[in-house]
């Protein structure tokens, strides 16, 4: 496949606007997330579901007459009619407001989000330049460029994302779990969406992995056989389904609707051009097939 060079500077200054307005909307989106205390009992919807497992629409879980709120401040289990009963649960954290400690964690969620919404454009301007459907649309060159420096901001999003957990008092990630897939695991510590943590953080560890390869060879591609460069760039097929996962699978914030919505219209829109991207690909081998035998190309 013949890649149009990178040239204009000024198209880095445009993929960086982009990046950061994907940034801006997702910290936006996950700070208005983790402030929302919908039963209004002084514990966040978030802080609920993750850490105290209590109702985030019920303000008193087990019907004691006691807020759940008041029962963490009072250090009872907000989980259980017995007043006198104190919980397992991480007590130290009463939610965001006034919690310093956890900015890390809230800081490394956004930016996992944000780091899922760079690479999955990333990917969405790999298939344009790979389907050539959109060359009308959007020029090559200038899809080149957004591909490129959308990943690289994606990539340091990814690192953002897990040095920042890193400093989360609750999750305590180490830099060696954060390095080795299948290290990190919590006795008991279930996702909101309902999965062990295990597996889909070891699946987040791959695809950085495989993130980190696709743009090395990118960068160094002139310097690479053409065949090694292809068959590592190929790998983006295995990074994005297993990113895809991570998030959903390990995320606080699955099971909000807004959640669900980005990682649906990602794969919708990724699933559609992979579609767009073999036929038209199909097409284009035809043609050259017809013109090679000498066959009038049909319209
Ligand atoms: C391509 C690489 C990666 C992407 C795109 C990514 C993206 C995401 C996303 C979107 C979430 C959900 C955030 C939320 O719901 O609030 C998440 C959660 C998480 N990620 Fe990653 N991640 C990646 C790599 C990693 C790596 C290398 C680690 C290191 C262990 C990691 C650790 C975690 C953890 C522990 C969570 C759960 C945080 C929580 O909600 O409490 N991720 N990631």
């Amino acid at each position: 496949m013949c890649m149009p060079k990178p040239t204009k500077n000024s198209r880095f200054s445009v993929s960086l606007a982009v990046a950061t307005i994907i940034i801006t909307l997702s910290l936006t989106s996950v700070a208005r997330a983790a402030v929302k205390d919908a039963d209004i009992d002084g514990l966040t919807d978030d802080g609920e579901i993750s850490i105290y497992h209590t109702d985030p629409a019920n303000a008193d879980t087990d019907g004691d007459g006691i807020s759940d709120g008041q029962e963490v401040t009072d250090g009872t289990d907000p989980l259980s009619a017995d007043v006198r009963t104190v919980s397992a649960s991480d007590f130290s954290d009463p939610g965001i407001s006034g919690q310093p400690e956890k900015y890390p964690w809230y800081f490394g969620r956004a930016a996992g989000v944000a780091a899922f919404g760079l690479l999955t454009l990333s990917v969405v301007f790999g298939l344009i330049i790979s389907s050539r459907a959109f060359t009308r649309l959007i020029p090559g060159v200038d899809a080149y460029e957004l591909h490129r420096s959308i990943s690289l901001a994606g990539l340091v999003a990814v690192v953002l994302h897990f040095v920042s957990l890193m400093f989360d008092g609750f999750l305590r990630l180490t830099p060696v779990e954060a390095l080795v897939p299948f290290l990190f695991s919590r006795e008991g510590l279930v996702s909101s969406a309902g999965f062990d943590v295990r597996i889909p953080v070891a699946l987040g560890v791959i695809a950085f992995y495989l993130v980190v390869a696709l743009i090395l060879t990118a960068e160094f591609r002139s310097k690479l056989p053409a065949r090694s460069w292809r068959i590592v760039h190929y790998a983006s097929f295995a990074a994005y389904p297993l990113f895809v996962l991570h998030g959903f699978m390990s995320g606080t914030d699955s099971v909000h609707g807004w959640a669900r919505v980005m990682y649906a219209g990602s794969v919708a829109l990724v699933a559609t051009l992979v579609v767009v991207r073999i036929i038209s690909r199909t097409i284009l081998f035809l043609r050259r097939r017809a013109a090679s035998k000498g066959i009038p190309p049909v319209a």
